[in-house]
């Protein structure tokens, strides 16, 4: 029947971007209750009262996550629809922006990669209360998912007079602290030096929890960066190295380039601080970059937003674990959406994992409660997924997990 109203929605021409447009976030929910059409549930959509501020949460009244993403689209729309599930699809080839560059294939491989690994289901066992705790490069966290750097408010996420960098780091920040984690603070490729050290300072207020991360600029620019993160005492930093793309490259008076082996190396060699290549998505380039004195490595693809037709993370990450976990610290991140995704991560051999697009909407729709309760949404899901799979601690979580 539902299936039978969208087909003749499709005839007359709806896209699933115009369907998105009015509707991502409570359509499920109005067409349940109210069982309206798709389109009559847009139109009340659209007619609810506008909710432009981050909601409050009053002591005791407990802020809610539907409102949050209400909010949350409100202000992102066009650049983020807030889609029901975040897949790359809606936003395919919208870099600047949040989706995934050219046919946004990088971005939906990320999800479909993720999607097709299953989990055995195992209920024979005392696992009751798992441990969710790690530490990183001796931060101890109460769960493995940081945030991820997401940088450009105003050139990806169009927020220009509606949020500020500062509120948007301290809500990153602040809000991972509220859910025991720790998060990373970008180094957008159009943001002047200035934002980079309003980002610090947000840093500074909370006592170094955070990992830096600096774009691949000249070593001179890098080394420079470094000295104003050791200052601000964050515990590690990191470089994304996959930011030397035409996207990056396009900006004005930015100067971005792949590195050499040799180029990692000098990096690795001017600080004491923990130094994460972030973007690896090969054995070769984990081994290469843990050989140059990183301490840790990301397996990413940036989201999806810098090359077009890249496997999912989910698929490279057992390879580079295979040889690679134990020996550098490893990090994963794409279309990680769902504790269960955490779990999966794990099983194939991250040792936490970074999450970008869902914490970014919860830190524009609800600030740092907004993040938490994000954060804290995932962890609710992780604990149940590890004892319905019988995990007892997420420092240990094997492959027979996986179906
Ligand atoms: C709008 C946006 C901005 C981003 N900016 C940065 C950045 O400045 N530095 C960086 O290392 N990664 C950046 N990323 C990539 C994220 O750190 C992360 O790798 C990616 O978002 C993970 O995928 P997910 O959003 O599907 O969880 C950005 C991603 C998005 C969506």
């Amino acid at each position: 029947m539902a299936e039978n109203r969208l087909n003749e929605e499709e005839k007359k021409g709806w896209s699933r971007r115009d369907f998105i447009k009015g509707a991502a976030v409570s359509m499920a929910g109005a067409v349940a209750l109210a069982g309206l059409s798709q389109k009559e549930a847009v139109a009340a959509e659209a007619a609810k009262p506008a909710a432009t501020e981050p909601p409050k949460a009053k002591t005791g009244a407990a802020l809610k996550l539907d409102d949050v993403l209400r909010v949350a689209r409100e202000k992102l729309y066009p650049r983020c629809r807030v889609c029901p599930e975040c897949d790359g699809v809606a936003c395919a080839g919208e870099v600047p922006g949040m989706g995934g560059i050219g046919s946004g294939r990088s971005f939906k491989n990320n999800y479909t990669s993720l999607a097709k690994v299953e989990l055995h289901m195992r209920t024979f066992h005392n696992v009751k209360k798992p441990d969710t705790s790690i530490t990183l490069f001796g931060e101890k966290l109460s769960l493995p998912i940081l945030s991820a750097a997401t940088g450009g408010t105003t050139y990806n996420m169009g927020l220009k007079g509606k949020m500020t960098d500062a509120e948007y780091i301290d809500a990153m920040l602040g809000g991972c602290r509220l859910a025991g984690t720790c998060g990373l603070a970008a180094d957008g490729i159009g943001d002047p030096l200035d934002v980079f050290e309003i980002r610090l300072k947000a840093v500074s207020k909370y006592k170094g929890k955070a990992i830096v991360t600096i774009k691949p600029k000249t070593q001179e620019e890098i080394i420079k960066r470094i000295r104003l993160i050791e200052q601000s005492g964050a515990f590690a930093f990191a470089i994304d190295i996959d930011s030397a793309g035409r996207a990056a490259r396009a900006v004005p008076g930015q100067t971005v380039e792949p590195k050499t082996f040799k180029q990692l190396q000098e990096l690795a060699r001017s600080t004491k601080l923990p130094f994460i290549v972030k973007g690896i998505m090969t054995l070769e380039e984990a081994e290469m970059a843990k050989d140059a004195g990183a301490a840790g490595i990301v397996v990413s693809n940036h989201g999806g937003r810098v090359l077009d037709h890249t496997p999912g993370t989910a698929d490279v990450l057992p390879k580079i674990a295979a040889k690679m976990k134990g020996k550098i610290v490893i990090l994963a991140d794409g279309a990680v959406r769902y504790g269960t995704d955490v779990l999966k991560m794990l099983a194939l051999g991250a040792d936490a994992v970074l999450v970008g697009r869902p914490i970014l909407r919860g830190a524009v729709g609800g600030g740092q409660e907004g993040v938490a309760l994000m954060i804290n949404k995932m962890k609710t899901e992780l604990v149940d997924s590890m004892v319905m799979t019988g995990t007892a601690d997420v420092k240990k979580v094997g492959r027979e997990i996986i179906a």
